[in-house]
C-alpha cells in the first residue's frame, strides 16, 4: 500500500546536476540494495499489474536498468523474459527500431526470434520520464509481431507526459516523482 510506496520513494537518491546541468537524477539503485527495498518493488509490480497475469505471454525489460529486476519479475510470474537491448551488443540476426533522444539519434534491437508471432508482451523498465526508451521498445516488438498487454514502471517523472506517449495501453507505476 502506500506505507511500502513511500518507503520505496524514499530510497530513490536525487542527484541534481547529473549526468548534466539541469537534470535531477533519480538514481535508483538503493532501491536495490535495500533488501526491503527490493522486495517491496517486486511484490508491488507483480500486484499492481496492469492486466491480469494470465493476459500476457513474456515480460520485455530495457537495458539497462530494465534488465536489474524484469527477469525476476518474469520469473514470479511463470514467464520468459526478453532483453531489448541498445545498439551493437546482440548478434544477427536482430530487428531494431531507430529513435529520437532529446540530441540525436538512437537504437533499440532485440534477437529476431525473440518474440513470435502474436505473442502478448509486457514491457518494464525502472523509469519513465519522456517516454521515447518505452515507445521504441513498444515499437521494436510490433514490428516483431508481437502484441503489446501493457507496460510497468517503478517510477514515473511527473510533467512529461510520457506515459500518454505511449497510446492507449494498460500501464502501472508504483511511484512518481517531480521530473
Ligand atoms: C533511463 C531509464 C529509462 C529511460 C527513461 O535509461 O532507465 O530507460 O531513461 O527516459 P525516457 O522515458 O525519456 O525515454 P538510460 O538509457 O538513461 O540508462 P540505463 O541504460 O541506465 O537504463
Ligand atoms: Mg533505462
Amino acid at each position: 500500500g502506500r506505507d511500502k510506496a513511500e518507503y520505496m520513494t524514499s530510497l530513490f537518491r536525487s542527484v541534481l546536476g547529473f549526468p548534466k546541468e539541469g537534470i535531477n537524477f533519480r538514481d535508483f539503485m538503493p532501491v536495490l540494495e535495500d533488501a526491503k527495498g527490493l522486495q517491496i518493488l517486486l511484490e508491488g509490480l507483480e500486484k499492481a499489474l496492469p492486466v491480469p497475469a494470465d493476459s500476457f505471454d513474456s515480460v520485455a525489460g530495457l537495458e539497462a536498468r530494465g534488465f536489474l529486476f524484469g527477469p525476476a519479475l518474469a520469473a514470479r510470474l511463470g514467464k520468459g523474459f526478453i532483453a531489448v537491448r541498445k545498439a551493437g551488443k546482440l548478434p544477427p540476426p536482430v530487428i531494431g527500431e531507430d529513435y529520437t533522444l532529446e540530441y540525436g539519434q538512437a537504437r533499440v534491437e532485440v534477437e529476431s526470434d525473440a518474440v513470435s508471432s502474436g505473442e502478448r508482451v509486457l514491457i518494464v523498465d525502472d523509469l519513465i520520464a519522456t517516454g521515447g526508451t518505452a515507445k521504441a521498445a513498444a515499437d521494436l516488438i510490433r514490428k516483431c509481431g508481437g502484441i503489446i498487454a501493457g507496460f510497468s514502471f517503478v517510477m514515473q517523472l511527473e510533467g512529461l507526459d510520457g506515459i500518454d506517449s505511449l497510446g492507449p495501453y494498460p500501464t502501472s507505476t508504483l511511484v512518481s516523482m517531480p521530473a
